[in-house]
């Protein structure tokens, strides 16, 4: 079966290649974008032949490391299951280092990615992979029934809820976007367990290793990510506040948690000239926002994320487009969001800010001034964060940035 040609022979085309030559190029492209690092993760990433997950898609689309299949898409177009892309896949599970003869609970199933965690947990081990969609749960049985993976329970349930009939789990793996953590998860996680979860933190959501002590989780590296929102119970979506709704060019601010923004003062500021201001601060071309964006959502308390349509951005509306969206800082009537403009370096691009509004150049300056203390104090490290249960008073927290959901007291903290 690994052997078959992916493509039709076409004397035209280039030879087709067989299914186990376009894994062994996934797994290249998972090494080289670092990804896959670890030889059992890069084993496991060999031997799943995840095409089988998604017929009707050209099997080479199948291997390309960044493709997501989205499979169910909701009334209002958000798009709430897919099988993610492999590097994605990879990244986690490289963060829940998953040895042999573990009990691992996936919540969010596909059925491609509980095979890989049944690869890492081996014969000995044990899979148990939870979604809230029928029609998911009965896809994912079918994979692995036909790809011979017989030691994954697929369970139809709320994975809010955790699946306590198979706890306790060494590893928890998330693999839908959460805004909080139920309790669930940490009290089926044996003490010193991983949870993986890709969590939203004030709009931006990153893929968080936490370690469990206690009644605490702890982190231990996170990356940015993106995944479907959660359903059912922990279902909590962001709100927009829509600053420009021509349609095609819509612009919006992305609300998680924030104040609630006078959105028709904004939608006034953005229709005023800009005001720019900058840092001196450099990034390098391939140098991510990501630690200086969790930065400032840490030191600024009225920062959600601008999100734009590309077309908003070719009319000059905005000068960025990020698909993430860019931390706006809001100060009443005025706003400011975080940009950069080229160097004479070619490879360095300066970071700055964009303000409108009556007082735009203020806010502009004062974003820029918390790019300035990242710079100088922060950039050379990173942001630690815990999760722990609501009600536990402030003095116990770490010092930082605190973000309250429903379950838990999430901190962000600097050293
Ligand atoms: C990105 S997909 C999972 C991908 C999968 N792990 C794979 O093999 O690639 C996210 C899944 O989470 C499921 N989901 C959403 N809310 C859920 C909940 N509360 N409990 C369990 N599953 C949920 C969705 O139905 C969807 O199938």
């Amino acid at each position: 079966m690994n052997n078959a040609p992916a493509t039709t022979p076409d004397d035209s085309e280039p030879a087709p290649r067989s299914e186990q030559e376009l894994r062994d190029a996934m797994v290249r492209r998972l090494i080289e974008l670092g990804a896959a690092r670890s030889p059992r993760v890069v084993a496991a990433f060999r031997a799943v032949p995840r095409h089988l997950a998604t017929p009707g898609v050209d099997v080479a689309k199948a291997y390309d490391a960044e493709y997501v299949a989205v499979t169910k898409t909701d009334a209002s177009g958000v798009d709430v299951s897919s099988v993610s892309a492999a590097r994605i896949q990879a990244m986690q599970i490289e963060q829940a280092d998953i040895r042999p003869g573990m009990n691992v609970l996936e919540i969010g199933s596909g059925g491609v990615n509980a095979a890989y965690l049944a690869e890492m947990a081996g014969e000995q081990g044990q899979v148990v992979t939870v979604d809230i969609d029928p029609d998911v749960t009965r896809r994912a049985r079918d994979f692995l029934k036909a790809t011979g993976y017989h030691n994954v329970t697929v369970v139809t349930a709320d994975g809010e809820h955790g699946v306590p009939e198979h706890a306790p789990y060494d590893r928890i793996v998330v693999t839908v976007q959460a805004a909080d953590v139920p309790p669930a998860w940490v009290h089926q996680l044996r003490d010193g367990g991983r949870l993986v979860v890709p969590l939203r933190m004030r709009g931006m959501t990153r893929t968080v290793a936490f370690v469990r002590d206690g009644e605490r989780l702890v982190s231990d590296g996170f990356e940015l990510c993106g995944f479907v929102p959660m359903q059912g119970a922990g279902e909590n979506r962001m709100r927009l506040a829509v600053l420009h709704d021509a349609e095609g060019e819509e612009i919006a601010l992305r609300l998680d948690g924030h104040p609630e923004p006078d959105t028709e003062a904004l939608r006034a500021a953005l229709r005023t000239p800009r005001a720019e201001a900058w840092s001196g601060v450099t990034l390098a071309g391939d140098e991510s926002n990501e630690h200086l964006d969790l930065w400032l959502t840490t030191a600024l308390d009225d920062l959600p994320l601008m999100a734009a349509k590309p077309a908003a951005r070719q009319r000059g509306l905005v000068a960025s487009a990020s698909p993430l969206g860019v931390p706006t800082l809001v100060e009443g009537d005025s706003f400011a969001y975080r940009t950069v403009r080229p160097t004479n370096d070619p490879d360095r691009y300066e970071l700055g800010a964009i303000g409108h509004g009556p007082r735009a150049r203020a806010v502009a300056e004062r974003l820029v001034e918390e790019i300035r203390t990242w710079d100088r104090d922060h950039r050379a490290h990173r942001a630690h964060i815990e999760v722990h249960p609501a009600g536990t008073p402030d003095d116990r927290l770490p010092a930082g940035r605190v973000i309250d959901r429903p379950h838990t007291r999430i901190t962000i903290s600097w050293p």
